[in-house]
């Protein structure tokens, strides 16, 4: 027989990492993806829990990215896809050079629901598929010094709910996971090591992926991983926008992390 068969994004480092690690120890093959040669490391670590592994190294923020990790497909029938790729962009927007800003859109909303069109359309066919987008609770707050990056996961966490409801009934179910801040090297990358954020305790991202991957086998709609960040997305959603987009100020400007929190 047979093994299930589960495409990860991002899943050289953080969250993705886990994730794709989880699928290897739950007995799924894998084709795992991110832009940098550090996925084939990753992919030794995959190999070495049982997984067979395919890797492509190829930029999801492009069409020609995402047909490419498609073809390396070869048609094999999709059991599980976890679209978890993307990140972020610290400072005040119009500091921003817009080739970044056009980056962080194309990786986390175009490239995302390219790949999950083209997943997701065998699935409905099949009448059977696991689709996990990583969204965040960011999504519930405006992002002041993170404006962009936080629009992106608002698109996320809106489209897993609108996709879950047109599949409802089809056999295919769609999870979007949720995490609060999460020890990953998203904030470096992002260049936000000087926040309050990016400096403050944060979540393990072994714990978030084992969150997200039991909830997409379950079928739930969503999780938000971690009770705090329960706590702070239920608070946000009875809260001001504009009182949220100040709390947002204190967490991420450039410079926070070496402020007394007001
Ligand atoms: N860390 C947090 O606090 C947090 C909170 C909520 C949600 N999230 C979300 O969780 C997901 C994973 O992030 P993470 O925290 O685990 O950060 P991470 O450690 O930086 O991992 C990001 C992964 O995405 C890949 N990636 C990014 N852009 C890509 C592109 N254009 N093409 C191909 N691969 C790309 C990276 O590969 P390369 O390095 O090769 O580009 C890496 O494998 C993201 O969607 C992020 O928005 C993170």
């Amino acid at each position: 027989m047979s093994k299930p068969f589960a495409i990860v994004t991002g899943a050289s480092s953080g969250i993705g990492l886990e994730l794709a690690a989880i699928c290897a120890q739950e007995g799924f093959d894998l084709l795992v993806v991110a832009d940098r040669p550090e996925i084939r490391a990753a992919a030794e670590r995959f190999r070495s829990l049982g997984a067979d592994v395919t890797v492509v190294e190829t930029d999801l923020a492009t069409t020609d990215g995402v047909d490419r990790l498609w073809s390396a497909a070869a048609r094999r029938p999709v059991d599980a896809l976890l679209a978890n790729a993307g990140h972020g962009l610290g400072h005040a927007f119009l500091d921003q050079d817009f080739d970044d800003i056009r980056h962080v859109i194309d990786t986390n909303i175009t490239g995302t629901i390219h790949l999950v069109q083209l997943v997701g359309r065998t699935m409905r066919s099949r009448g059977t598929g696991r689709i996990l987008l990583t969204g965040s609770i960011a999504g519930f707050m405006p992002g002041t010094y993170q404006a962009v990056y936080n629009g992106t996961k608002a698109f996320v966490d809106s489209f897993s709910f609108a996709l879950r409801a047109e599949l409802k009934d089809s056999g295919v179910t769609v999870t979007c996971l949720m995490p609060g801040a999460t020890e990953t090297d998203f904030f470096e990358r992002a260049d936000m090591l000087d926040t309050q954020v990016g400096q403050s305790k944060k979540d393990d991202p072994a714990d978030v992926a084992r969150v997200g991957f039991d909830a997409m086998m379950r079928g739930d709609g969503d999780v938000v991983s971690g009770w705090k960040n329960k706590l702070q997305s239920a608070i946000a959603n009875v809260t001001p926008a504009g009182v949220l987009a100040e709390q947002h100020r204190r967490m991420a400007e450039p410079g926070s992390a070496s402020k007394t929190e007001a």
